[in-house]
């Protein structure tokens, strides 16, 4: 049995494509995996909290130095890493916006890119400690960004799945979402495609 950890992020309840790809994942999952445990963390619809001082403090004060105010927010950020150290395979379903991720993933990825639990310094540099996980990322674009210098979601999320020690990541973008002609269908129906190898 696997954990599958889900991050939904779009801003849209209805009518989200990255939530219509993230229906279609799990169904097929469901199918091919049946006694796999899949949690879906909505960081759209509940918020993590921004990084503030009394996170900070939580993260780096010992125990018996922290007041109430810093373990709450250790307790809540923990809740996140020790949810993604469980999981084995790592969903992120993110619509593009203003060429990145939306801020409600960063503030996720925020809590979960923690020294000493996610990743280490070593003397050589960072080293990432979630080694063995696979990551997916499925996106929603109104354009068509996929190699352009305007995609700041795929080598970002590159960048910090590497960082953290998660180098198994397949994206699937579904582009051109908001352009005018048959480009919606086109672009939902390539991702659908490449979607249906996956699971
Ligand atoms: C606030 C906002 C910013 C957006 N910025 C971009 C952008 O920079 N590039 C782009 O191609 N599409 C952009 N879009 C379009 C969305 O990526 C597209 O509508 C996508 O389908 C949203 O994901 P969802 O369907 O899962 O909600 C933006 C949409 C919104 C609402």
């Amino acid at each position: 049995m696997s954990n599958v950890l889900i991050i939904e992020s779009s801003a849209r309840q209805q009518d989200s494509i990255s939530r219509l790809l993230t229906q279609q994942f799990i169904s097929q999952w469901q199918a091919a995996h049946p006694a796999d445990q899949i949690t879906v963390r909505d960081v759209a619809f509940n918020p993590v909290p921004h990084l503030d001082a009394n996170l900070l403090g939580g993260w780096m004060k010992p125990a018996d130095q922290r007041n109430d105010s810093e373990q709450a927010s250790l307790d809540r950020s923990n809740e996140l890493t020790d949810e993604l150290l469980a999981a084995d395979v790592l969903v992120m379903a993110a619509p593009m916006y203003n060429f990145a991720i939306p801020s409600t993933l960063k503030a996720w990825l925020d809590h979960v890119l923690r020294a000493g639990v996610t990743f280490k310094y070593t003397a050589t540099g960072p080293q990432g400690l979630l080694t063995g996980k696979r990551a997916i990322v499925l996106t929603a674009r109104g354009g068509i960004h996929t190699g352009a210098t305007s995609d700041h979601q795929e080598p970002y999320l590159r960048q910090v799945m590497a960082f953290i020690g998660i180098h198994d990541v397949t994206f699937i973008h579904a582009e051109g979402v908001n352009l005018s002609g048959d480009f919606q269908e086109k672009g939902i129906n390539h991702a659908k495609a490449l979607l249906a190898q996956v699971a």
